[in-house]
């Protein structure tokens, strides 16, 4: 059987499950008191943050940061053990649901220059290079600036639904 993704808003209680992933995936991980600050924000419509568990196993996590008119992706992350199985296509897709929502143009990101997998992964989405911010991650490696700007549109809408015609899993519990 297909397993099913549910997603949920983050919260705090998720922190336990959700550090042992960002600290194994990133070079440089977040600590616990920056997603606590981050979650803090939520109340205020200045955040938004979800996980995605599978048998109430936690497999991934993301979120978004809201300025006037966009919106940034501040994190996205899936446990090894579950990549390339969809996960993250599901929580992207959420974000943008959730901007477009909110009434976001555009989406922007910096990821590192290398990340192939998350380069491919944001240009399914619409994601194009804007510009780039030169030894940003460790005063070595370039970050790649990414925006996508037709979020308000009637094609970006297409676009989503493209991408969940070919989802690959069954998913519940969107968090919208
Ligand atoms: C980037 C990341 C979130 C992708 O998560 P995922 O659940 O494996 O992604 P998906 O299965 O939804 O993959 C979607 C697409 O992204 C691309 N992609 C994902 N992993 C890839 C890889 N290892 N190599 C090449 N392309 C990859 C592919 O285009 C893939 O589509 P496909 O499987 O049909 O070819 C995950 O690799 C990760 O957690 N990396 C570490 C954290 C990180 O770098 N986050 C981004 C910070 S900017």
């Amino acid at each position: 059987m297909n397993p099913v993704l549910d997603i949920e808003i983050m919260r705090k209680r998720h922190l336990r499950r959700v550090m042992p992933i960002e600290e194994v995936v990133y070079p440089r991980p977040w600590s616990i008191g920056v997603f606590t600050a981050e979650l803090d924000l939520v109340k205020y419509g200045e955040r938004y943050y979800i996980v995605g568990t599978i048998d109430d196993c936690l497999v991934g996590y993301a979120g978004i940061l809201f300025t006037p008119d966009d919106a940034h992706v501040t994190n996205i992350a899936v446990d090894p053990d579950w990549q390339r199985r969809g996960i993250a296509t599901e929580l992207l897709l959420e974000l943008c649901w959730k901007a477009r929502e909110r009434s976001c143009q555009g989406m922007s990101l910096e990821v590192r220059a290398s990340n192939t997998a998350a380069r491919a992964l944001y240009a399914r989405f619409g994601f194009a290079p804007a510009g780039v911010r030169r030894k940003y991650y460790e005063g070595v490696e370039d970050a790649i600036i990414m925006w996508c700007h037709d979020l308000g549109s009637p094609d970006h809408v297409h676009r989503l639904r493209a991408i969940e015609d070919e989802r690959r899993l069954a998913v519940k519990g969107t968090a919208q």
